[in-house]
């Protein structure tokens, strides 16, 4: 096979500036309604870009759990390695890869931390294993063996009971929020000339909104 040769077109839809809204994360709310009417899979998934002091970029997926006007927001471990890179840089990139709909859409911003009390919210409503794994996983550390993991949740299976029982919020878990400071839409066009709008965060705390070449 001659990856070179696997080529589409992209033809399903155009962007023009009459068709944005004022606002970006308005604008992206009604990109994402789209992407879930068109049952893309896993729709609030998200490549986070983010690089500590040494200045190396990292990419890895994580998904959307919270959108308002402040930005969008994760979970995660702090102690990871995307958490200690966010300690060292504020500075991140977020990517929506919605190929089924020829769409992506490019958010760079400062990240900060979720208050205790909203990360606390969202931790409750996790499915109870979901919140065990949360104390199980050192994440990104390097672990032995499978073994290793499963017996550490057997231990934290049994400091929290089984069944029933309270599991409470890691102190070294909770939320990022990236406050957008450009949100670019992209949109598939044929013979590879793209729409692409580009909102920017102005001084005055509105956005200005710029076509790009593709
Ligand atoms: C679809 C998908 C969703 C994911 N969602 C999350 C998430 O919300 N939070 C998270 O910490 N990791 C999530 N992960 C795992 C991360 O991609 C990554 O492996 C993990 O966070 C460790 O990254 P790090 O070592 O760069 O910190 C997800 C992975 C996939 C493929």
């Amino acid at each position: 096979m001659n990856l070179a040769d696997l080529r589409l077109d992209y033809r399903r839809g155009e962007l023009r500036r009459a068709d944005l809204l004022a606002d970006p994360i308005a604008q992206f709310g009604r990109w994402m309604d789209d992407a879930v009417a068109a049952g893309v899979v896993e729709p609030t998934a998200m490549s986070l870009a983010t690089a500590g002091r040494d200045g190396v970029p990292r990419v890895r997926t994580v998904l959307l759990k919270g959108l308002s006007d402040a930005g969008f927001v994760f979970y995660t471990n702090f102690e990871s390695r995307k958490g200690r890179a966010l300690a060292e840089n504020h500075f991140a990139s977020l990517l929506f890869p919605w190929l089924a709909m020829e769409r992506q859409v490019l958010v760079t911003g400062r990240v900060e931390r979720v208050g205790d009390d909203e990360a606390a919210r969202y931790f409750a409503s996790r499915p109870r294993d979901s919140r065990l794994g949360a104390w199980t996983s050192g994440q990104s550390q390097p672990v032995a063996s499978r073994e290793t993991l499963e017996a550490e949740l057997a231990r934290v299976k049994e400091r929290f009971g089984a069944q029933e029982g309270e599991v409470p919020l890691p102190p070294f878990w909770g939320g990022y929020r990236v406050r957008p400071e450009t949100v670019e839409f992209w949109q598939g066009r044929a013979s590879r000339l793209h729409d692409r709008f580009e909102y920017t965060c102005a001084a005055s705390g509105g956005w200005t909104l710029e076509r790009l070449a593709p």
